[in-house]
């Protein structure tokens, strides 16, 4: 049997499976997983595309991860905070807009500590009853995400970046640590949080073995939400001359995780957004269901630059939200109004 039949039967393959799998997959076989993902997706959501609009509120992070535009070392960056009130004045821009989901994302800042981030999330709570509030605040101690949760919040995305503990050393300084970020994601899930993981395609040294352990890893830990795009180098990091990641090879990982995940809720990226024009659609022509425009102020939106050549940084959200009405319909789908949560 191929291996493209075995994972539409079963919905996983072993680690050797998927190894070959990912390097030795014909360019027909691709089109067929390709073709069976947007069948599962419109199975689940039909033409629906979910938006979530993100606030990128802080760009402090006491984090020196080697891929990030806006780890520790980068001096040459302007860092910024938002306050509640600029913060709850995106949600009002937003919820105009028509966006039902808040996604609260920063580095890893200190100074948004339990107390300021449990005030601001029951604000947003308190004033936006019918919206979801999705936290990406990185690693907490787990008495911290339940104090948020208690406060309001509804989801947390926390890629996994690799589940491989060799190529996590080689992202990441030694005083970071996988297994802390995998005990954080299980404990999410554990406390009722719908849990976001995800990875980079093409990451500096990432094998296809790394990417088969990515797989497996999000088999075990069955997220609602997975996030994925392409590496893309900044060059105020340790990887600025590395290479950016396959276009092609993050279309093909998004096929085979709406055929893992039938039901999962899987974004087209801005970093895929930002490697092609035509990016977010293509993913969406992948299995991709969701998008997540930017409701950050203007004049911040340079400082948040995880990686170069971010899209959508002079963009007004209005205008984010028309271009992306537009990119949807070019192919077929259309954005909804809706929390978009999780379809059992
Ligand atoms: N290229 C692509 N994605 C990146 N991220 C961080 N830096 C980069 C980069 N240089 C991703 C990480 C992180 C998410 C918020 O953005 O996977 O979890
Ligand atoms: Fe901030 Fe990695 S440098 S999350």
């Amino acid at each position: 049997m191929k291996l493209i039949e075995k994972l539409m039967r079963d919905r996983i393959l072993t680690k050797d499976e998927f190894v070959d799998l990912l390097s030795g997959t014909s360019d027909e076989d691709k089109e067929i997983l390709r073709q069976e993902a947007v069948k599962l997706r419109e199975k689940y959501y039909g033409h629906d595309v979910y938006i979530r609009g993100l606030i990128e509120f802080t760009n402090y992070c006491k984090n020196n991860c080697y891929y990030c535009g806006i780890r520790r070392d980068n001096r040459a960056l302007e860092r910024y905070r938002l306050t509640k009130e600029e913060i709850l004045s995106c949600c009002e821009n937003g919820y105009s807009l028509g966006y039902r989901t808040f996604v609260l994302q920063g580095g890893e800042d200190p100074w948004f500590n339990d107390d300021r981030m449990a005030d601001i999330v029951s604000s947003i709570r308190a004033a936006y009853p019918d919206c979801a509030i999705t936290l990406s605040l990185g690693e907490r101690s787990v008495e911290s995400y339940r104090r948020l949760k208690e406060a309001g919040a509804d989801r947390y995305l926390l890629r996994h970046e690799t589940a491989n503990e060799e190529h996590y050393r080689k992202l990441h300084p030694e005083e970071m640590s996988l297994q802390n970020r995998k005990d954080c994601l299980y404990a999410l899930k554990a406390m009722g949080y719908q849990v976001g993981a995800g990875f980079m395609v093409g990451a500096p040294g990432q094998t296809f073995e790394c990417l088969a352990e990515d797989l497996i890893f999000l088999h075990d830990l069955q997220p609602e939400m997975i996030g994925i795009g392409p590496f893309l180098p900044h060059h105020e990091t340790p990887f600025a001359d590395e290479n950016k990641g396959s276009f092609e090879l993050t279309i093909f990982l998004l096929s085979i995780l709406r055929v893992m995940f039938p039901n999962v809720l899987l974004p087209a990226t801005t970093a895929l957004g930002t490697i092609k024009a035509t990016g977010r659609e293509q993913g969406m022509l992948a299995g991709c269901n969701v998008v997540m425009p930017n409701l950050s102020p203007v004049v911040n939106r340079k400082q948040y630059e995880l990686y170069d050549d971010k899209i959508c940084t002079g963009d007004e959200a209005a205008e984010c939200r028309g271009c992306l009405e537009n990119r949807m319909a070019s192919v077929g789908y259309h954005l909804v109004v809706d929390r978009g949560d999780f379809k059992a």
